[in-house]
Formats: C-alpha cells, sequence, structure tokens
C-alpha cells in the first residue's frame, strides 16, 4: 500500500498541473505580467500565511498537527519585508483580500481552530509547495522585476534557516507517513488537501480576472 505522503501526491496531482497551468500562473510566471500582479498575488498570500501563522503555536503540543509546527518554515515576517518592498513602508494600509482569498483564509483559519487534522492538510498544500515549485517561482520573479537573488520581493520563498530543503522535504514526508490519524481520517486529510487546491485555484482564476492580458 502506498503511503500517506504518496497518497496526498497522487490525490493531489491532477489539480497541482491545473493550478500551476493556469492562466494567471502562466502569465506571471511568463514574464507576460507587471510586478503590480506579481504584489497583488503576494498580498493574496498574506492573508493565507496570516491564518496558517498566528496562534499556530497553540498547536504546538497537539499530537496530530504538534509535530508540523515548525518555525523555521514561518513565512509571515518574510512576506511582510516583501510587502514592505513592494508596496512601500505603509503597505498595511492598503492590504485588501479577494472575496477568494477570504474564503480561503478563513477555512484555514477554521482548521487551525478546530481541526488539526485539516490543519496538516493546509499546511502540506502551502509549505512542500513553497519548498519545491516555489522556488522556479522565486527564480522567474527575480529574472522578470530584478529583484536581488533571494532578497527583498522575494524572501517569501527563501527559507533560510533550512540548508537542505531536499532532507527537509524528505523528513517531512515521514512526518505525514507518521501522522496520528486512522484510515478515516486521513481520508478526510485527502479530501481536505484537494480542497486546499480548489481553493489556491479560484485565487488564481481571480488574479486572472483582475490582471487579463489585453490582446495585442
Ligand atoms: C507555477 C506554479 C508551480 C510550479 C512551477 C510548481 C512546481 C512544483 C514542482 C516541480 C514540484 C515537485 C518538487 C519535488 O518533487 O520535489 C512541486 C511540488 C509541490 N507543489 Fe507545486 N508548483 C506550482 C504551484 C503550486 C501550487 C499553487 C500549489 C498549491 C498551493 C503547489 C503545491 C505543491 C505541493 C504540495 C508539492 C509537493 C508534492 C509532494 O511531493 O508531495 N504547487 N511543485
Amino acid at each position: 500500500m502506498d503511503s500517506f505522503s504518496t497518497l496526498l501526491r497522487t490525490a493531489s496531482h491532477e489539480q497541482h498541473v491545473e493550478a500551476e497551468t493556469s492562466t494567471f500562473m502562466s502569465d506571471l510566471l511568463g514574464g507576460r505580467l507587471g510586478v503590480a500582479a506579481y504584489a497583488r498575488y503576494t498580498e493574496q498570500l498574506w492573508f493565507v500565511y496570516e491564518a496558517l501563522e498566528s496562534g499556530a503555536e497553540r498547536l504546538a503540543d497537539d499530537p496530530v498537527a504538534g509535530p508540523f509546527v515548525r518555525p523555521e518554515l514561518f513565512r509571515l515576517p518574510s512576506l511582510e519585508r516583501d510587502l514592505a518592498h513592494l508596496r512601500g513602508a505603509d503597505w498595511r494600509a492598503e492590504l485588501s483580500a479577494l472575496p477568494a482569498t477570504a474564503a480561503y483564509a478563513d477555512r484555514v483559519r477554521e482548521c487551525r481552530e478546530q481541526w488539526p487534522a485539516g490543519y496538516v492538510a493546509h499546511h502540506y498544500t502551502r509549505y512542500l509547495g513553497d519548498l519545491s515549485g516555489g522556488q522556479i517561482i522565486r527564480d522567474r520573479a527575480e529574472r522578470a522585476w530584478g529583484f536581488a537573488r533571494e532578497g527583498d520581493g522575494v524572501r517569501f520563498y527563501t527559507f533560510e534557516q533550512i540548508g537542505n530543503p531536499a532532507a527537509f522535504k524528505r523528513e517531512y514526508r515521514e512526518l505525514l507517513d507518521a501522522v496520528r490519524a486512522d484510515e478515516l481520517e486521513k481520508q478526510r486529510i485527502v479530501t481536505e488537501c484537494k480542497r486546499a487546491f480548489t481553493l489556491n485555484t479560484e485565487v488564481f482564476r481571480a488574479l486572472g480576472e483582475e490582471f487579463p492580458l489585453t490582446a495585442a
């Protein structure tokens, strides 16, 4: 039987392709959008990570979610530095969540507060993605908009406290494989992971509508 980490990856594969090839992501990574679109996307991520990370330390002793709460993953301080760079010192004043982002953040917060196993699904979907494809996004963003390598603007994608991402991801998958959940609860985590991908795709769709490519 496949390990739980393999099950999660396999179950979300199709939706991963969908997210990766969404119009907004393709346009953004294809260098067809300006830095304002990148800033707007970064702003949306702020709401998601605020929901994931504020109060997350309260889950540190939880038998299911506790092993996943690792401060070296926390992205909120990095996002805030990126936003200060992208939007200026008073970036907080104009922060606004798209409805799709608010729905995503609400669901993450709900899991964080009420369902630790659901929190694991959201944790996996974001952080393992950031450690993987996030590195491709960083590279493209540095080139497209001239950010310093791993510097302001792309700190979100730079895990300064993780020296060896491949080893970290291996250990992370071991944590998933050892998650304290029975088969039924594992199925629920898989379902929540798919929901997390859908929530991401909906944010991309909304961003795509806000930043359409005008026909040449
Ligand atoms: C253009 C955007 C994206 C690119 C280029 C990309 C690329 C990749 C690549 C190459 C991997 C495999 C890395 C490895 O096996 O070590 C990966 C894994 C992953 N990505 Fe993405 N990705 C993108 C968007 C996303 C999004 C939007 C999400 C969800 C929010 C996501 C979530 C994940 C997850 C959870 C994994 C880990 C899969 C696993 O091994 O269990 N990715 N991504």
